[in-house]
């Protein structure tokens, strides 16, 4: 069956190049004007793919098959698409939804999805959060939840979340009991808390952050998540109330992406030799597993079989964006990081051909892009997360044009409430009240997750709700 669908899309991808040579995106690396149009026509791609700006829809998701998450990592990339591009077409939509999903406590735990809501899910949007006070992105008007309070909310309740009864501290994945997975402790969780709390400390100037990074990253390392060789696993199953030592090895590009990241951003305020020993070890660790040998980024693990998820899909997309981040904190990795940028904008942009069948792209005919990005070819696969990826793929070829992101004391705006996030569902705060749990969540929260793990042929509870 596998066989046959390959055999299926590879033809499609064919026929659609035939088609729609003269349509492909154009894009010279060296000339910045082509590098922008080219972001342009797949950003408007991708932003076709959003239905939360039609009159009555829900400002902020996305429809079915994506997850709630996606859509914060959407709204991030369309952050920093702006950041590089100066184009603001998509900023209005942005705000709208972020402010929108910010939820009445703002602290992205909305409360149509936070029965369902993981630590990285609600994560997504918090660095989405982060990345718009760093960028200095409009802020919203005095009334509205600010983009710094925000990312600080989320911090502090993921500070009120971290378990040291289990594996010695850690997030758990989920943030709910009645969840699965909430007994598993992930590194995409752990992560986004460690990224944040690194960009916080580099953005406040304020210790406690910095402390809180360190301490998850040991953490990690200690959980043997993070390992000598800086391989990122995906999680551990707390078993028998505290055995911690049944680890699911899968390793995703995100992971990698995030870790190595937000390890840049503390060398970058500590300039310890520990921090920088983690950059170039993370950095060497990501080339070996992620890029094949014409230095194309592939999601080893389940791409070439065929069987990467709708989430899965838009991982390549996220590392691409923390590796040209990295050069920013720490400027002479970009010699080793250029050419991986530089290698996938062009394969990703050759991969943007595609006019697949009415309804699942709506953007300009014969600039969908697949997911494959070794092929030269349009696969035939399009999604948000492929055409988000693409995006990412050629417009952080920008990073060296623009200025690094800003601190409180080098220009950010963003207005900031460090004590913020008390009173939002899932906080220690015993303020926060959560409506009794119906048997209907526990239901719908078990049924997605089932679903979504049987989807992948030998995996296990890795895959994010
Ligand atoms: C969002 O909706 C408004 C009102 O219908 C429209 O004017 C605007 O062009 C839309 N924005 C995008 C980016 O689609
Ligand atoms: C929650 O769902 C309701 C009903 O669809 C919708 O009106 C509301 O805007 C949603 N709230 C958020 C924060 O998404
Ligand atoms: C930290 O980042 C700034 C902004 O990009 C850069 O100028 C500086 O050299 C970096 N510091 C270190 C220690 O790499
Ligand atoms: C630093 O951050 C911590 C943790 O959120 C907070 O309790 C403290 O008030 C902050 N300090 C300052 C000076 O903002």
């Amino acid at each position: 069956m596998v066989r046959i669908t390959r055999w299926i899309l590879r033809a499609l991808g064919a026929v659609s190049l035939l088609a729609h040579t003269s349509e492909a995106i154009e894009l010279t690396l060296s000339n910045e004007a082509s590098v922008k149009s080219a972001a342009s026509t797949i950003a408007f791609g991708l932003v076709k793919y959003y239905t939360g700006n039609n009159t009555g829809d829900v400002p902020g998701n996305l429809p079915d098959p994506y997850f709630w998450w996606e859509a914060g990592a959407m709204f991030g990339t369309l952050i920093e698409y702006w950041a590089l591009t100066g184009d603001d077409t998509y900023n209005k939509i942005t705000s709208q939804a972020i402010l929108h999903q910010a939820a009445p406590t703002r602290d992205f735990m909305t409360p149509n999805q936070t029965r369902t809501a993981g630590n990285d899910d609600q994560g997504f949007w918090a660095l989405a959060a982060m990345l718009a006070a760093e960028a200095n992105f409009p802020n919203p008007p005095a009334d509205q939840p600010q983009w710094l309070a925000l990312a600080q909310a989320v911090f502090n309740q993921w500070v009120s979340r971290w378990d040291a009864e289990t594996c010695g501290g850690g997030l758990r994945w989920q943030i709910f009991t009645f969840n699965n997975g909430f007994n598993y402790k992930n590194s995409i969780s752990n992560g986004c808390f460690f990224n944040v709390a690194a960009r916080l400390a580099r953005f406040t100037g304020n210790q406690t952050y910095a402390d809180w990074a360190t301490k998850i990253f040991a953490w990690e390392e200690s959980a043997g998540l993070i390992t000598p060789e800086y391989d990122i696993y995906d999680g551990a199953t707390i078993k028998n109330t505290n055995d911690c030592s049944s680890i699911d090895k899968i390793q995703w590009s995100y992971n990698h992406g995030i870790f190595l990241h937000g390890a840049a951003v503390m060398y970058n305020i500590t300039e310890d030799a520990l921090w920088r020993k983690r950059v170039d070890g993370i950095l060497q660790s990501t080339k070996d597993l992620f890029y094949d040998e014409n230095g194309v980024l592939i999601e080893q693990f389940c791409e070439e079989r065929g069987f990467c998820d709708t989430d899965q899909q838009s991982f390549k997309g996220y590392l691409t964006r923390w590796l040209a981040g990295t050069t920013q904190m720490v400027p002479d990795t970009f010699r080793t990081i250029r050419p991986l940028l530089e290698t996938n904008a062009v394969a990703a942009a050759k991969a943007c051909t595609g006019s697949p069948a009415a309804n699942l792209f709506r953007g300009v005919s014969g600039t969908a892009c697949g997911f494959r990005w070794g092929t030269g070819v349009f696969d035939g696969l399009v999604g948000v997360g492929e055409q988000m990826s693409a995006l990412s793929a050629v417009m952080t070829t920008l990073v060296s044009r623009v200025a690094a992101p800003f601190t409180a004391d080098t220009g950010g705006t963003s207005v900031g409430n460090p004590s913020a996030g008390a009173e939002g569902p899932g906080s220690s705060s015993p303020r926060a009240v959560l409506k009794p749990v119906t048997l209907g969540d526990r239901v719908a929260a078990g049924f997605l997750t089932s679903a979504i793990v049987l989807s992948v042929v030998g995996g296990s509870a890795f895959v994010m709700i």
